[in-house]
C-alpha cells in the first residue's frame, strides 16, 4: 500500500508531503510518516496540523485513523493538542541527527516541557475581556484630540491619572491627587525609576525588603547598586521592628508574597511611624490588592500617610502583564524627581493604551472584569483547597484568602523532590527556595507556590491531578 498527500498551503500553512507505506496497516503508516517528518524537521515546532476530518479525506482513510496517530504522536511528545488551537507540532520536537534506523528515545514527561503551568504570577491569559478593551479603545481613539498622538507627557495622560485616582481612593483607600500619580509600565519599571543607577536614582539603599520576595526583584536592585536588607517574616507580615538605618522598605502590605497574609494592623502603623522617625519611605507594591476573598478589605498601607508611602500598582494581575501598564502614586516631594528619571517625554507607557485604560475604568469595565475574575479565581482556589482536602489531607494550605497563588506546606526536606516529582508529572511550579532572600536570617519551611489563575478553565482539572499525584505520600 503506498497512498501519498500533498496538502494546499493554506490548510496547514505548509507544504507537506505524506507517504503512507509500509507494514502494519494505516494507522501504523500514518504514525510513521508524521514522526519521519517532524523528526526530519520538514514540519517545523509549533505547524499547525489539518484538522482530523480534512486529513481523512484527503488521505482517504478514516477519521478514526487520524485522530487514533494523532493521539499516539501528543503521547509520544511529538505533538502538542490544545483545545481551541489543534494539534500542532510540539515546540521540544527537534530533529534527530541520529542514523534513521536507530531506535526513537520517547522523552520521558519532565523532558518534554511543562503541560501544566503553575507558577505563580499570570493571571488567566484565556479570561482577557477582549470585547470590552476594544470597546474602550475605540470610545479613546474616538474621543481623544489630535494631541495626544503627539510626543506623551512623562506623568501620563490626565485622562487616566483622573480615572485612577477616583478608582484608587474607592478600591484601595488611597488618598491621592491626578497630579501626584506618575503612569509607569508596572511594578519592575517603578523600580527601576525610583533606583536608577548613578544620578538619574530618585531613592538609594540600603533598602529593607521582605525576607521572601521575587528574585527578579533583588536582581533588579542589585543591578542598580542597591543594597537590600532582608526582614524576617512571621505569620503578622514583615518584623518591622528590625528596621534600622535603612533609608526605604519595600513591603506587600495587603498580601505578603509569596508566603500569603496581609501585614498586621500594629506593624502598618509601627513602619509608617519608623518611616517619619527616619525621613525614610516605605514602597508599596499592591500586586494583588484587589483580589482578596474571605477577609474584609485590606485597604491601602498609603492611605495611613500618603507622604511616606510610594504606592504602586499595575494591571499586570487583574488585566494582563502584556499591556504593560502600572502606576505610582507619590509623596510630593517625589513627583519632580521621578518625572525627571522618566526623561522628557513618554517613552514606555503607550499613550493610546492609557487612553483606553482611562476609558475602561471610568465605564465600570475595569470594576465588572475584576470582579468576574475575583469569582472565578475565588472557585479555582476552593478547587485546589477541595480536591488536596480529599487527596492530599496531610498537605496544609496557606495564603488562601487573597490573590492567585497559595502555598502547599510540606515536612521538612520534601520540598526540592516534589518540585521535581511535580516536573516529572509536566508541571511547572516552584518551591517557597525560590523566593527566599539569598542572606535571610530566617526560613518561612518548605512548602509549593501554586498559581491557580494561570490555568485555563478545561486544563485545570487535569492540572490539579497531576498535582496531587506530585505531592509527598503522609
Ligand atoms: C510580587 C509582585 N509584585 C509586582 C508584580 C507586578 O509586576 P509588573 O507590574 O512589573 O508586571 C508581580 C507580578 O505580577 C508580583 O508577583
Amino acid at each position: 500500500m503506498t497512498e501519498s498527500w500533498v496538502n494546499s498551503a493554506e490548510r496547514v500553512g505548509a507544504d507537506l508531503h505524506l507517504e503512507l507505506s509500509g507494514p502494519g496497516g494505516r494507522r501504523a503508516a500514518l504514525i510513521r510518516a508524521l514522526r519521519e517528518a517532524v523528526r526530519s524537521g520538514r514540519l517545523a515546532p509549533g505547524t499547525r496540523l489539518p484538522p482530523y476530518r480534512s486529513l481523512a479525506a484527503d488521505l482517504g482513510v478514516a477519521r478514526n485513523t487520524v485522530a487514533d496517530a494523532y493521539a499516539e504522536l501528543v503521547a509520544e511528545g511529538w505533538l502538542t493538542a490544545r483545545q481551541g488551537s489543534g494539534t500542532r507540532v510540539a515546540e521540544r520536537a527537534e530533529p534527530l541527527r541520529r542514523a534513521a534506523r536507530t531506535p526513537v528515545r520517547v522523552p520521558p514527561p519532565h523532558e518534554r516541557g511543562p503541560r501544566h503551568d503553575l507558577r505563580q504570577g499570570a493571571p488567566d491569559a484565556s479570561a482577557f475581556p477582549r470585547a470590552a478593551w476594544a470597546a474602550s479603545y475605540r470610545r479613546a481613539l474616538r474621543a481623544a484630540p489630535s494631541e495626544a498622538f503627539g510626543p506623551g507627557d512623562p506623568a501620563g495622560r490626565r485622562e487616566l491619572r483622573e480615572a485612577l485616582t477616583e478608582y484608587l481612593a474607592r478600591a484601595r483607600g488611597v488618598r491621592t491627587q491626578p497630579e501626584r500619580i506618575v503612569v509607569c509600565s508596572g511594578f519592575a519599571h517603578a523600580l527601576r525609576l525610583l533606583f536608577g543607577q548613578g544620578a538619574g536614582g530618585v531613592l538609594r539603599g540600603p533598602l529593607g525588603v521582605e525576607a521572601y520576595g521575587l528574585d527578579f526583584h533583588r536582581e533588579l536592585l542589585a543591578a542598580a547598586g542597591v543594597r537590600t536588607v532582608p526582614l524576617p517574616l512571621d505569620e503578622h507580615g514583615a518584623r518591622v521592628a528590625g528596621l534600622g538605618r535603612e533609608r526605604a522598605v519595600l513591603l506587600t502590605p495587603a498580601h505578603q508574597f509569596p508566603t500569603g497574609g496581609p501585614l498586621h494592623p500594629e506593624r502598618r502603623t509601627a513602619v509608617i511611624d519608623w518611616a517619619r522617625s527616619r525621613d525614610a519611605v516605605v514602597l508599596e507594591d499592591d500586586y494583588d490588592g484587589e483580589f482578596r476573598y474571605d477577609r474584609r478589605p485590606v485597604g491601602a498601607l498609603q492611605g495611613l500617610d500618603p507622604e511616606r508611602v510610594i504606592h504602586i500598582g499595575s494591571v499586570s494581575k487583574s488585566l494582563s502583564p502584556a499591556l504593560r501598564l502600572g502606576w505610582m502614586v507619590l509623596p510630593e516631594r517625589y513627583v519632580d524627581p521621578v518625572l525627571a528619571a522618566k526623561g522628557e517625554r513618554e517613552a514606555w507607557a503607550s499613550v493610546p493604551d492609557q487612553l483606553a485604560l482611562a476609558d475602561f475604568v471610568v465605564s465600570g469595565s475595569y470594576d465588572r472584569h475584576v470582579r468576574r475574575m475575583r469569582q472565578r479565581y475565588r472557585r479555582r482556589r476552593d478547587r485546589l483547597v477541595a480536591v488536596l482536602a480529599a487527596r492530599a489531607p496531610h498537605v496544609e494550605v496557606t495564603g488562601i484568602a487573597a490573590g492567585l497563588h497559595a502555598v502547599l506546606r510540606l515536612p521538612p526536606g520534601t520540598e526540592r523532590s516534589a518540585v521535581k516529582a511535580a516536573a516529572w508529572q509536566g508541571i511547572a511550579l516552584d518551591g517557597l527556595a525560590a523566593f527566599r532572600h539569598p542572606r535571610s536570617p530566617m526560613t518561612a519551611g518548605e512548602g509549593l507556590v501554586v498559581g491557580y489563575a494561570a490555568t485555563a478553565e478545561h486544563a485545570y482539572a487535569a492540572a490539579l491531578d497531576a498535582l496531587c499525584r506530585a505531592l509527598p505520600p503522609e
